[in-house]
């Protein structure tokens, strides 16, 4: 469904204290996103998450690579037609507060989209109401409680649920949801990460979904693939449980070690490793992104870049060679498993 093959996009900005300052917030980003499928990103703020978020769903612009959508390729067709083919992505980001017009009921909010969408595909334009409860039915509201309702009346979980339904008013094969719970109250995270593992299974829709944390990944990408992202780059992928599972990057092992883990397990053993330093976006280095932080570089790693390279080799079995990950010295240290058990509790 959607092929991102080297997606850079790099930002020169000028503050009054930093000076001018070149920010590379995507380093060659290449995925495929298959029909009814997911992939998911994790990272720590500031990796490039909401740019590539943003750069799928067209409301950024990038500066290098392709972006495959349905088989064509966006750059090549005029702006006009590019629209249509982001059409079928929709974006659900993060704050669902600022994502809904206050002055505007839930009636309101997918009424006009539905109007719009019954006159593209010659659907009855009367049926919108219909089709509106039927949504937010689906996205697990009450049509006739909600409908006549301003965002300010219903609570965070309820927002959010509005806004899945009015990105789903037009019929989108794709959502990218851009840390989609994370303003929303603890209690109600649950129920919002179902409904986005429901709706893939239900409609068949793809998924790519953005998170800074593990355990949302595991729930919501289950069967997909995650990617771990470092400063605009990733540095290790695979299918999802395999990554999280048997993490190889030392950065994957330090995000997975962020991660509480109960049973008597709560003592810092040596599985348990953290970067030794703050991050710094402003360093640049020839070699490894995550040298200056990482508990296991050595010499080369400060000189030699290290790209996306298979964990087996191809006759291993088929997972192995699918799980790709960009540090030069694996070999030379253990390498550190998540328990099983700790990591699904
Ligand atoms: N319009 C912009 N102008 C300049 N720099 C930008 C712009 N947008 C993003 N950046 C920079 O690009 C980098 C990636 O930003 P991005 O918002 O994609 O990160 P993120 O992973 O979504 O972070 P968070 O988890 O905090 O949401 C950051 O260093 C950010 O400062
Ligand atoms: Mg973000």
């Amino acid at each position: 469904m959607i092929q991102a093959r080297g997606i850079t996009r790099t930002y020169q900005t000028n503050g009054a204290f930093t000076g001018p300052r070149t920010v590379h917030a995507l380093r060659g980003v290449d995925f495929t996103l298959p029909a009814g499928g997911a992939v998911s990103f994790i990272g720590e703020s500031g990796c490039g998450k909401t740019t590539l978020g943003k750069i799928l769903t067209g409301l950024e612009t990038f500066d290098g690579g392709e972006l495959v959508v349905g088989g064509v390729e966006l750059s090549r067709l005029k702006p006009r037609q590019r629209a249509k083919y982001f059409r079928r992505i929709q974006l659900i980001h993060q704050d669902p507060y600022s994502a809904l017009n206050p002055t505007r009921t839930v009636e309101a909010t997918l009424g006009d989209p539905l109007r719009m969408r019954a006159k593209e595909t010659g659907g009855d334009p009367g049926a919108w109401r219909e089709r509106a409860s039927e949504l937010l039915t689906l996205v697990g509201l009450e049509p006739a409680a909600v409908l006549p309702k301003y965002p300010h009346q219903l609570s965070g979980g309820q927002r959010q649920r509005v806004v899945i339904a009015r990105a789903l008013t037009v019929d989108p094969e794709v959502l990218i949801a851009d840390e989609a719970v994370s303003m929303i109250d603890v209690s109600m995270r649950l129920g919002i990460l179902g409904l986005l593992r429901d709706l893939r299974a239900r409609l068949g829709i793809s998924l790519v979904f953005i998170t800074h944390d593990v355990a949302t990944a595991r729930y919501v990408g289950e069967g997909g693939e995650l990617h771990v992202i470092y400063r605009g780059e990733v540095v290790e992928r695979g299918l999802t449980d395999d990554v999280i599972l048997t993490p190889v990057h030392p950065y994957t092992q330090c995000l997975l070690s962020a991660v509480p883990i109960m049973r008597g397990l709560e003592e810092p053993g040596p599985d348990r490793t953290a970067p030794t330093r703050a991050l710094d976006e402003r360093t640049a280095t020839p070699g490894c992104l995550f040298e200056p932080r990482c508990p296991f570089a050595n010499e080369d790693c400060s000189t030699t870049h290290p790209t996306l390279v298979p964990l087996g080799a191809a006759s291993d079995t088929p997972a192995a060679a699918e799980h790709l990950h960009a540090c030069l010295h694996l070999e030379a240290r253990r390498v550190v498993g998540v328990e099983a058990e700790a990591a699904s509790a």
